[in-house]
């Protein structure tokens, strides 16, 4: 019987994962499943239960879950305790290892499909929620020169800031300062080789505001956001001149594949899938 994995969220029925997941099991030949399921806002460990009962080996957790996904599993990969959330479920019997491959995910995107080499860099991450959280760490191990954290509440970004340069400095590889923090109005005068938009501002219409000046030449704009056409940020970026732009698709192709290579130990090729999802997003 073909084993089951699944994407737990709420809403879910939108979800690309099971596409793409389909893809990759085709592409590979795996005999497996994988289905979105609609878990209610105060249900999401009963039906990662049931999902284990019914005989699931893995799953994805999305909106809203992610988590509450992280303080349901009893063992925890590095990245996914960096992160505070977790994206991926792995089912040991009763046991439910949880991981997270977000940040992976953006790390491969930016570095191997779009040939952007992260090592000196200077970074800008707008945000300080739990989508920034979740791709710092990743971000830190590409060895970046610095990295700027903006939030529009400055206290949450001084406050990660703070977190990850415990993190990094005890490692040798930074120096202290390496991260820091502010809000928008901080980042004037800098500029800087990559922009990464983690805030959700975009999902109630509205963009970031960013002073004059921070893209540097050759630089990129990453939105984690995607959608039918260019996002908000992204135009923003390109008028403020941003020499590249690129949407959060690549990301969610990319944490995708981690997740699977993780459940069936077989490495999924990314690319055309992620032209087929484009191909799809523009029809
Ligand atoms: P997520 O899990 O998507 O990161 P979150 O934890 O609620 O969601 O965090 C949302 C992030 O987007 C925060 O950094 C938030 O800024 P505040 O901490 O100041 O609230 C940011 N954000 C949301 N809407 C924004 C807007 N219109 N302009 C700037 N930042 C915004």
């Amino acid at each position: 019987m073909s084993e089951r994995y699944c994407v737990f969220g709420n809403p879910i029925a939108h979800s690309k994962s099971p596409a793409i997941h389909a893809l990759f099991a085709a592409n590979t030949a795996q005999d497996m499943t994988y289905e979105a399921l609609l878990a209610p806002v105060d249900g999401f460990a009963a039906s990662v239960r049931a999902f284990i009962e019914a005989g699931g080996r893995g799953a994805n957790v999305t909106v809203p879950f992610k988590e509450e996904a992280f303080r349901l599993c009893k063992q925890l990969s590095e990245r996914a305790q960096h992160a505070g959330a977790v994206n991926t479920l792995i089912f040991r019997g009763i046991e439910i290892f949880g991981d997270n491959t977000d940040g992976a995910g953006l790390v491969r995107d930016i570095t191997q499909n779009l040939g952007f080499a992260l090592a000196g860099k200077r970074i800008l991450l707008l945000g300080a929620g739990g989508a920034a959280r979740g791709v710092i760490k990743p971000l830190l191990d590409t060895r970046p020169d610095s990295l700027f954290i903006a939030n529009r509440s400055p206290e949450k970004a001084a406050a990660l800031a703070a977190e990850f340069s415990e993190i990094a400095i005890p490692q040798g590889d930074f120096l202290r300062g390496a991260v820091d923090a502010g809000n928008m109005a901080t980042i004037a005068g800098k500029s800087f080789d990559l922009v990464i938009n983690a805030t959700s501002a975009s999902l109630s219409g509205e963009t970031i505001l960013l002073p004059a000046g921070i893209f540097s030449p050759g630089s990129l704009a990453y939105d984690m956001m995607y959608g039918k056409g260019e996002t908000p940020f992204l135009q923003t970026a390109r008028g403020q001149g941003a020499a590249r732009c690129a949407d959060g698709l690549g990301m969610l192709v990319e944490q995708a594949a981690e997740a699977f290579s993780l459940w069936r130990g077989v490495v999924p090729e990314s690319s055309s899938v992620l032209a087929e999802l484009r191909a799809n997003l523009a029809a």
